[in-house]
């Protein structure tokens, strides 16, 4: 069964793309039925557009709290049908109003190794810190930030002479890859989140 998707993105949308070039290749079985960006003028809502996906500015300052704006949007999202959303770039921390409407269904991709450099900007807490090998990660969302369960990781390494903006390049090209090959799972249903003694787990497929 493909998977309907809602993206929600506040800048270039990169992770976007990245999506619908692997659903266009067939890789993953999925279908972006509506994407909402919190930032007029994001060029993630130019890149859907280019492909007749449906978009919509949602200025979250038009808002008097998250839950309110977080309720707009989900009933957008329920509108389109969509059953999993894609934190793609969403400059915005979410409610429980949007994860309880789409339970163990809400992904996020951070640039960084999580859980080490939760927040913004990851690349340049890592840069900072000195630490030799970066990395990005696809989570589960839940209440905190970045805190949710891993998905998929995938590292790279610090050079010499890096910037924020080379790190950040570096990364991108990493998120591009396991951000829809963590969706494929999600849609084949393979992903299952274990709860038991401790931290809840995301089980995903042996590779
Ligand atoms: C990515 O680095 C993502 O990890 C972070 O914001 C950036 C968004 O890039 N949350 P894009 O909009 O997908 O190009």
């Amino acid at each position: 069964m493909t998977l309907a998707l809602g993206v929600l993105v506040s800048g270039s949308g990169s992770n976007l793309e990245a999506i619908l070039e692997a659903i266009a290749r067939r890789e993953l079985d999925a279908e972006v039925r509506l994407v909402v960006s919190n930032k007029r003028g994001a060029f993630a809502l130019e890149r859907a557009a280019r492909r007749d996906v449906p978009t919509a500015f949602v200025d979250h300052e038009a808002f008097p709290t998250r839950e309110a704006f977080d309720a707009d949007v989900v009933s957008r999202l329920r509108g389109r049908g969509v059953e999993a959303v894609v934190l793609a770039g969403f400059m915005r921390i979410v409610t429980p109003v949007l994860l309880e409407a789409f339970p163990d269904r809400v992904v996020n991709i951070h640039p960084a190794l999580l859980p080490a450099f939760p927040g913004v900007p990851g690349p340049r807490q890592a840069l900072e810190y000195g630490v030799k090998v970066a990395g990005c990660t696809v989570h589960m969302v839940d209440a905190g930030v970045d805190t949710g369960p891993i998905v998929a990781q995938a590292a790279v390494p610090v050079l010499a002479g890096d910037t924020e903006a080379s790190l950040a390049a570096r990364l991108l090209r990493e998120e591009h890859r396991i951000l829809p090959r963590a969706l494929a799972w999600l849609a084949r249903g393979e992903l299952v989140v274990e709860r038991g003694a401790g931290r809840p787990r995301v089980r995903v497929p042996a590779s």
